[in-house]
């Protein structure tokens, strides 16, 4: 077929049409500038049809062979960049099925037997979400690969815990770290909770309604890697729950890795001085030569944006939309590749960035004692030692801290006197629940950070992912 042909009656449908579109027409009706992207998941969607069409006798073996071996040459010309995309031909699925008809003559039209572009469409859309969850899952696992090499190597290292951004109580880099690890891993998880309930094929609803040939929805489902054929053909060919879901579990997930780069871009800041950022995630100023900028984890801080905006903006074409297929979802397709283009490109930069980022020791324990951060620990010598209730340990170690501030001293550096003239019961023992090694040693409760709690949780997880 010639560009010509298709423009003056579209062979596709153009049997009742006698002009061709206006040319503004085609521009808002074509989708082949981005469902392009679809061509491999197009092919294996057409190979198990034309397939399983053979195997129920609606299509000679040879016109399956043909059909076969079409889409071969097809697939080669794509991944060559030879393939002559036109936009007259609207989609993929009527530029790779003129394509076919160039090359074996009719046998390409009767491939479209029993299937619709509205099957089609979602069939391909679904085979693609599903590769980009099965990239993402990968994508999470080595991320959190990294966090654990870091907690296992700084199980030990104090460093301030926050609250309110204010210093509140001495941690780990350990327990910091396994956070993250907890947060991703709930991520997958809901990757793979919206894997598990997508997959069921639409192929074979067709337009809407089903079809009246003798298909086979098992198997063209089980060639196409589905679990089962969904069960309603309006319901398959109108849902998008997928790419939803999909953008629901990435905008999660995007709040971590903000969430997550706004602490390096925090820590890495000369006020800081928490990590070194490597230099291969790092940029320098063109003018002020000490500069080293964290732009990586800065842009990460950003993707959430677009991926929570295509989220939303998917979630807006998809409401008020009346069963079965409307135009309406082409729209689907740009924000779910540019959502899991950001995401994708994210998790690499931060898994570069978490295996490389070295933790500074020196600053991150001077930073732990700071703003009384073990007063917790003395109020809780004092419930434990002097059986004294809370609330009243609470109150002495207030007058404690205040006495240090007024010095401008820390806890520590108070004599047992000055103490014992708070509260005369205190005893020298109270002294080793005031370093910060100490106080994140002495926090073994189930979660807590204490370093042997991060090995064993490290091991746990090592475990967890082996298996
Ligand atoms: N390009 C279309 C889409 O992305 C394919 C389905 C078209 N179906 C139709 N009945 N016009 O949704």
């Amino acid at each position: 077929m010639t560009k010509d042909s298709a423009k003056s009656a579209n062979t596709m449908w153009g049997g009742r049409f006698a002009m061709a579109p206006d040319a503004i027409m085609e521009e808002i009706n074509a989708s082949i500038g981005f469902d392009q992207r679809l061509a491999a998941q197009d092919i294996r969607g057409s190979r198990a049809h034309a397939a399983m069409l053979g195997a129920v006798g609606i299509l000679t073996q040879d016109d399956v062979a043909a059909i076969s071996q079409g889409l071969d040459e097809i697939e080669t010309e794509i991944a060559e960049g030879n393939f002559p995309f036109s936009r007259a031909l609207e989609d993929i699925h009527m530029n790779i099925e003129a394509r076919l008809r160039d090359k074996i003559g009719d046998a390409a039209g009767r491939l479209h037997t029993a299937r619709s572009r509205n099957d089609q469409v979602a069939t391909d859309f679904k085979l693609w979400v599903r590769d980009r969850l099965d990239d993402v899952d990968a994508a999470l696992a080595g991320l959190i690969a990294g966090f654990l090499d870091q907690a296992e190597q700084g199980a030990d290292l104090v460093m301030p815990g926050f609250t309110h951004l204010q210093t509140a109580q001495p941690v780990t880099w350990g327990h910091h770290m396994m956070a993250y690890v907890e947060m991703f891993a709930r991520d997958r998880s809901r990757f793979a909770d919206a894997r598990a309930r997508m997959n069921e094929s639409p192929l074979g609803a067709a337009a809407l309604a089903g079809t009246g040939f003798p298909i086979d929805r098992e198997r063209t489902a089980a060639a196409l890697g589905f679990d089962r054929p969904a069960a309603n053909s309006l319901d398959a060919v109108s849902d998008r729950d997928f790419a939803l879901e999909f953008l629901s579990a990435a905008s999660i997930c995007a709040t971590h890795i903000s969430r997550l780069s706004e602490e390096l871009v925090i820590w890495s800041s000369a006020q800081f001085n928490f990590v070194r950022l490597s230099d291969r995630f790092s940029t320098g100023s063109s003018i002020m030569p000490q500069k080293r900028n964290p732009d990586a984890a800065e842009l990460c801080r950003a993707k959430v944006g677009r991926i929570m905006g295509a989220m939303v903006g998917l979630m807006t074409v998809m409401k008020g939309l009346p069963l079965a297929y409307s135009k309406d979802m082409q729209e689907d397709k740009e924000p779910v590749f540019d959502a899991a283009d950001s995401l994708g490109l994210a998790l690499s930069a931060l898994t570069g960035m978490v295996q490389d980022m070295q933790p500074n020791a020196d600053a991150l324990r001077v930073a732990a004692g700071h703003g009384y951060s073990t007063a917790t620990d003395l109020a809780d010598w004092l419930v434990r030692e002097l059986n004294m209730p809370f609330r009243d340990a609470h109150h002495v170690t207030g007058t404690l801290v205040k006495m240090a501030e007024d010095r401008a001293a820390p806890l520590d550096a108070l004599s047992l006197a000055d103490m014992q003239g708070v509260e005369p019961r205190i005893t020298a023992a109270i002294m080793d629940v005031l370093s910060v090694e100490s106080s994140t040693r002495s926090r073994t409760s189930y979660g807590g950070t204490a370093p042997d709690n991060v090995r064993a949780q490290v091991a746990r997880w090592r475990e967890r992912l082996a298996g």
